[in-house]
């Protein structure tokens, strides 16, 4: 396997000018690596650098897309001060992909910016949530038709410690693995989930395939030794971008970071034969969604 990383020189979030090369790779599922671009934290956001701030349970800071804040523990002042730097992470991540992916900007529908101060070596998770195995986003209670999940990260570490990834295979790859051990789709199951309040809505063949490789990822340890992979750190200071919902990654350590989802339709990217919908539609042979 080639490296799924392309590292890039930028500096500043609103300079870059779209590069046909840049938008095919991150299509095409590979992660662009700015190291140079960094989130500037103000000198009295430092203090907001600590798990302290996280309410009791939850393992993440979330600003929804209407502005309300989640998951912070501390009184009003507290609470603007994260929801303000949170904010300016979120206009700047969009700035970066307007300006490097112009025809995203109208169709594009941001989704909430998180903040990770939790550090990841000490979380104990099942199988299932645990994001230290490799696998390709897909959220089992909210059906997304094939949209994309586009993602821009930075490490804000203050000791500058990196958070280090493994990036996995080119998707076809994992789904030719994978796609021949899939529980077949069934739609009264999918109505009976829907019925049931397990899904938000009708669970397509399509969400059902993507949470198919999810699990057959993750439940692999076979798979998750020794399959195709790089080892990615993450340098503290430095902002990379995927579509998680196609390139495989795990995270393995590292605390403190910011991440900005945005969702876009498959039909609006630069090459919609590349999306995960696409992809799996085309080795399955039939209409997903
Ligand atoms: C994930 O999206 O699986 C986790 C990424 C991270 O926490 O670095
Ligand atoms: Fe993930």
């Amino acid at each position: 396997m080639g490296t799924q990383l392309l590292t890039l020189d930028l500096a500043d979030w609103q300079a870059a000018t779209p590069q046909p090369a840049w938008i095919s790779a991150l299509e095409a599922g590979q992660v662009l690596y700015f190291p140079k671009l960094a989130f500037a934290l103000q000198p009295q956001e430092r203090a907001l650098l600590t798990p302290a701030l996280l309410s009791p349970d939850v393992r993440n800071i979330s600003l929804d897309a209407q502005g309300h804040l989640k998951g912070v523990a501390g009184d009003a002042a507290v609470q603007a001060a994260v929801a303000a730097m949170v904010g300016r992470f979120r206009r700047q991540a969009e700035q970066l992909v307007h300006s490097l992916l112009p025809h995203y900007t109208p169709a594009l529908r941001l989704a909430p910016t998180s903040y990770r101060p939790a550090q990841v070596e000490t979380r104990v998770q099942s199988w299932r949530a645990d994001d230290k195995r490799l696998h390709v986003d897909a959220f089992p209670s909210r059906p997304n038709y094939g949209e994309r999940i586009l993602r821009v990260f930075t490490n804000v570490n203050p000791d500058g410690l990196a958070r280090v990834w493994r990036v996995g295979e080119p998707l076809e790859a994992v789904a030719r693995r994978f796609l021949p051990r899939a529980k077949p789709y069934v739609r009264w199951q999918a109505r009976l989930l829907q019925a049931l309040r397990v899904t938000k809505s009708l669970r397509s063949e399509y969400d059902h395939l993507m949470l198919q490789l999810h699990d057959g990822m993750k439940s692999d340890a076979d798979y998750q030794q020794n399959a195709p992979q790089e080892t990615v750190p993450f340098a503290a200071g430095s902002v990379w971008v995927c579509f998680s919902d196609q390139t495989p990654h795990a995270v393995m350590s590292g605390q403190f970071m910011l991440e900005q989802t945005l969702h876009l339709s498959a039909a609006r990217q630069y090459n919609p034969d590349a999306s995960p919908l696409a992809i799996l539609s085309r080795l399955t042979g039939r209409t997903l969604v």
